[in-house]
Formats: C-alpha cells, sequence, structure tokens
C-alpha cells in the first residue's frame, strides 16, 4: 500500500518551498528517492534540504562522485546520484546497505540501486507540466510524493 498526492511547482521556488518542508520532516534513517528526467530538478530539491540541514550552500551534484556526505550535526545526510552505476556490483562497495536506515538519504536515478529498496521511503518524482510553454529549463514543473510504509502517514507532514 502506499500513500501519494501531487504538488504544483510553477517555478524554482516554489521546488525550493517544497524542499524546505521536506528539510522540516526528515530525521535520521529516512530515505528520499528523486526521481524524474534529466534537469527536472532533482539535484535543485536536493541542495535546498542540504543548505536547510547541513548549512552546505551551493553542494555540488555528485554526478561522478556518485555520493557526498554531509553532516547534520544529528548525522549523516547522503546525496547520491546513481546515473553512471551500470552493474550492481559497483554498488557493493558503496555501503548503501550499512547506510540505509542509519542516514538521512537522498537517492537521484534510484533505479539503479536494483532493487536494494528500503520499505519505507519517500518517492518524489519531479516532472514538467504537459502543455506548458516556455524554454525547457523554465517550465512549471510538478512533484508527485509517494509514501511507502512509515511514510503513507508522514506524507501529511509535508
Ligand atoms: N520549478 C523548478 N524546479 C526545479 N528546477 C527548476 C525549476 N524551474 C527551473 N529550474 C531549473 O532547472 C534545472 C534543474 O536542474 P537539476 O540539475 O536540478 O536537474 P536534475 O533533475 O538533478 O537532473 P539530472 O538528472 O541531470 O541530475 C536547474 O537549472 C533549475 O534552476
Ligand atoms: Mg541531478
Amino acid at each position: 500500500m502506499a500513500n501519494s498526492n501531487t504538488v504544483s511547482l510553477p517555478d524554482l521556488a516554489a521546488t525550493q518551498a517544497l524542499a524546505l518542508r521536506l528539510a522540516g520532516v526528515l530525521r535520521a534513517g529516512d530515505t528520499v528517492f528523486l526521481t524524474g528526467d534529466l534537469g527536472a530538478g532533482k539535484t535543485t530539491l536536493a541542495r535546498t534540504v542540504i543548505k536547510a540541514l547541513c548549512g552546505v550552500e551551493d553542494a555540488p551534484s555528485p554526478t561522478y562522485t556518485l555520493i557526498q556526505t554531509y553532516d547534520t550535526g544529528g548525522g549523516e545526510l547522503w546525496h547520491a546520484d546513481l546515473y553512471r552505476i551500470e552493474d550492481p556490483a559497483e554498488l557493493d562497495e558503496l555501503g548503501f546497505d550499512d547506510a540505509f536506515g542509519d542516514v538521512i538519504m537522498l537517492v537521484e536515478w534510484p533505479d539503479r540501486l536494483f532493487g536494494l529498496v528500503p520499505d519505507d521511503r519517500l518517492e518524489l518524482h519531479l516532472e514538467m507540466v504537459e502543455d506548458s510553454v516556455g524554454e525547457a529549463m523554465d517550465r512549471p514543473r510538478q512533484a508527485r510524493l509517494t509514501g511507502f510504509g512509515q511514510w503513507e502517514t508522514r506524507l501529511d507532514d509535508i
């Protein structure tokens, strides 16, 4: 079973506001999957969470490092971008097994976890609004939030 809702994100400020509300409810051990096409805004959203919880401005995208780790003051936060993972064996040395349920985990391209998926998780899918006009990057987005496990009820806190 899962619970879901949709949030409209007409501009960058709206995405950042959603990220701040999310940051306000995140606690140690939480997992958030960030999905959506290239350029949908996954890193932008993660960056705002990282700034709020870890005080780091302009966090780099983990495009090449795969994982960036941060200190929230009450535990670690991991920001992962698994786009470049091709083989499940590459995951083994990254330590996700131990980190899930311990750190605050933000994962872009979680399909590359190849099934290593915690039961308790928030999936946040970003997409461009259909039929919207304007330059691709500036087009309005919407977020679909789906809560699994304990996030079925926590979704309403965001
Ligand atoms: N409403 C919006 N929400 C999020 N980003 C927006 C919005 N409007 C414009 N943008 C811009 O779109 C771009 C999103 O890029 P970002 O790197 O966050 O995407 P991504 O989903 O992480 O892509 P990738 O899959 O390549 O990692 C940024 O330049 C951001 O400023
Ligand atoms: Mg990204």
